[in-house]
């Protein structure tokens, strides 16, 4: 799995001193600290960048633990002079979750060519080929000290330097000879000795963004992309690359003063606060920086690949990832659920003529409403947010509905037509199972859609249309707004498929009117907070903690589990109520804390008979029922009551007094809500 943050900084004729680059490295690192990570590490001039072809050198700091160590100890050991000034400089800096080798300091990014640091690399991702890479480099006396794939990087773009046909060699150009032999996925970001001030970042198959700051005006918002030509060799084979006539009109620079600055980062909210204009970089693009401008090259043109790459301004704001009066990025997003909500529905829903129109699909609506079958594909949260919405998707739209999580979805090899509509549902867009599932479903014809959370991430990117959910970032690893606004989204999927159907009409007005109260009853459900609170004290120090419930809250006792397990590291499980007798009931005793899950909708007598069965073992039920619900409060050991909303609607409703028990568990227990062991908020290789 890869939970790596990267994040650079280049300065082009805007003065800074060194402490100033340190504190804006250190931030972007803290900006990406949410995706977990156990070390950090930056790479800094030791001297003014000109100088180092005589004799300069990179300095490298690195430490196993928190970024705020790392900048503690550079501060404190005062190894450098923080006042000096670089009118020109490039950083770069990264967090690292160790994948091959132990978290300590040599295994931390940047890594680096030689004992003179002349070329060092950060990389999110993993190299599949590194052994056969590092055999060769042995070979040819490349010595290693680290236990990383990422090392071969930057000692093949050394190898690649020193065995270089001429002098003036592009330093992208050695990038590109590099990434040609690299197999697996990354996004890296280079730094050279021998390239003072000068930038190259590539990916392939891990999301990268380059942010743009200038005072002065750009010189276009599309860079367009230079394809290189290869001249052959006398013995047929490639050589040097040749750069095409019109390449220094493809670049970006400012047109007036020449400063400007650049952000290279794995994700948008860390450079958010320098600046809202930023690229994407598409696969195996090479992005290169020097002397303030940017090109992006490529070698081959791709089926589908766009000619330029659009300067995007970003919609999201600083505050939107800070924390303010929250202890955690979770709570503070699942008290975001009221607004989150309504954006996800804004500009989408008119409450006056139940129209429901999702922009994104409107000029697909025709060969959508042609499928046979709808796939719904996710993983985690994203998977349950498909369980939840299953059964209304099935009655609006009269549609056979698969849901599939997508790594199980891969194994199988499951068969997919050319009239299957796929939808790939993930907050981040950059899930490496639900993304496969997308090219895997893409192969095979069908017609695909994407779900996410993230503007520009790779699934929104290659689907054939979207629905953006709009929930604003979800920093916490445990998802929570990303997951009540995909239920939505996907509930209007079903409103704007249904929207011809006289039958439906009826149903349809119903739904829309329980979505327009949504957002008050979600505060109303949020105000139990501390009684939740309370609840959570007498629970917090058991094992284990079984949710049971059916119908439209089974996948609110799945994803009520997977919020427990993940940040309390309690064990804890989502039970059909349909199973009890098949099974679980054999783990009902009096000790054993039981959530169930009882509403008021068709399942209710059903799980009715669960809770006698449960309390008839000496079980004592903690039931979520809705308001004033006498016959639950029977059998209940407690009872958490909801307000109630339309039967397919009140699973968004239920499952919130679980994200709130989850949070309050996991702060019992003094763990870091935010930070769960061993997890990431996006899981980039499969
Ligand atoms: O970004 P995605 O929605 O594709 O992520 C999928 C899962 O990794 C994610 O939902 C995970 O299960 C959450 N951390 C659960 O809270």
């Amino acid at each position: 799995m890869n939970f790596a943050g990267i994040f650079a900084y280049l300065n082009y004729k805007v003065p800074r001193t060194r402490k100033t680059i340190f504190e804006i490295l250190v931030k972007g690192l803290q900006r990406l600290e949410h995706r977990g990570y156990d070390s950090a590490g930056i790479a800094v001039d030791e001297d003014n960048g000109k100088e180092h072809k005589n004799g300069g050198c990179i300095c490298l700091f690195r430490n196993k633990g928190k970024v705020k160590a790392l900048a503690d100890e550079l501060y404190k050991q005062k190894l450098l002079d923080f006042d000096k000034e670089f009118e020109i400089h490039f950083g770069i800096a990264h967090t690292r979750w160790a994948t091959h080798g132990v978290p300590n300091e040599v295994n931390s990014h940047p890594q680096r060519s030689d004992k003179n640091s002349e070329f060092v690399v950060v990389h999110n991702g993993i190299i599949t080929n590194y052994k056969d890479l590092r055999k060769f480099l042995e070979s040819k006396e490349y010595e290693f000290e680290s236990e990383t794939d990422t090392e071969v990087i930057p000692k093949l773009t050394k190898y690649v330097y020193d065995n270089r046909e001429s002098e003036d060699v592009r330093f992208s150009t050695l990038v590109e000879r590099v990434v040609q032999q690299l197999e697996g996925a990354f996004a890296l970001v280079f730094k050279s000795l021998h390239f003072p001030g000068e930038a190259v970042a590539t990916r392939r198959g891990s999301p990268l963004l380059i942010g743009v700051h200038s005072k002065c005006k750009l010189s276009t918002d599309q860079i367009p992309i230079l394809y290189r030509t290869y001249k052959n060799n006398k013995n047929g084979g490639t050589s040097k690359a040749h750069q095409i006539e019109t390449e220094s009109l493809q670049r970006l620079h400012p047109t007036e003063e020449k400063s400007v600055e650049f952000y290279f980062a794995s994700d948008a909210s860390a450079i958010i606060e320098h600046t809202n204009r930023a690229l994407f970089l598409e696969d195996d693009d090479i992005a290169a920086v020097a002397n303030g401008c940017l090109s992006i090259h490529r070698i081959e043109r791709s089926v589908g690949d766009l000619a330029s790459r659009a300067i995007h301004t970003l919609q999201m704001e600083l505050h939107q990832i800070m924390k303010g009066n929250f202890s955690a990025f979770m709570q503070k997003e699942i008290f975001e659920q009221p607004e989150s909500v309504v954006n996800t529905l804004r500009g989408r829903v008119n409450f006056e003529t139940s129209a429901v129109m999702l922009g994104g699909l409107k000029d697909h609506l025709k060969e959508i409403k042609r499928c046979r079958r709808l796939l719904l594909i996710g993983c985690g949260t994203s998977y349950h947010a498909a369980v939840a919405t299953r059964q209304v998707l099935e009655e609006l739209t009269e549609l056979p509905v698969m849901v599939e999580l997508a790594s199980d979805f891969l194994d199988r090899s499951t068969p997919v037509f050319r009239d299957d509509v796929c939808f790939l549902i993930s907050q981040s867009g950059e899930t490496a199972d639900t993304f496969m599932a997308l090219r895997y479903c893409k192969g095979r014809g069908a017609f695909t859609i994407g779900i996410t959370n993230t503007v520009g991430s790779s699934i929104s990117r290659e689907t054939d249309c979207g629905i953006h959910i709009n929930a604003g970032p979800e920093i916490g690893v445990a998802s929570t707004k990303a997951y009540t606004s995909q239920f939505v989204s996907l509930i209007m999927f079903g409103l704007m498929m249904s929207q011809d159907r006289i039958s439906l009409q009826q149903r349809r007005k119903e739904i829309i009117a329980g979505l327009q109260t949504l957002p008050n009853l979600i505060k109303e459900v949020l105000s139990l907070d501390e009684k939740i609170q309370l609840l959570a004290r007498e629970l917090f120090q058991h094992k284990s903690l079984l949710i049971m419930g059916r119908g439209y809250h089974y996948a609110t006792c799945l994803e009520g589990a997977l919020k427990i397990k993940e940040i309390t590291y309690m064990h804890s499980e989502g039970i059909l109520a349909g199973e009890l007798k098949h099974g679980p009931l054999a783990l009902i005793d009096k000790r054993m804390p039981v959530i169930m899950v009882v509403m008021r909708d068709p399942c209710y007598t059903k799980c009715q008979n669960a809770v006698q069965q449960v309390a008839a073992r000496q079980g004592r039920p903690i039931i979520l029922c809705t308001k004033n619900d006498e016959e639950s409060r029977k059998f209940a050991y407690k009872t958490i009551e909801i307000p109630h909303s339309v039967d397919c609607l009140q699973s968004i409703l239920s499952v919130i007094p679980l994200q709130l028990l989850s949070f309050h568990l996991a702060v019992l227990r003094g763990y870091d809500v935010d930070f769960p062991r061993n997890l990431a908020k996006s899981v980039t290789v499969e």
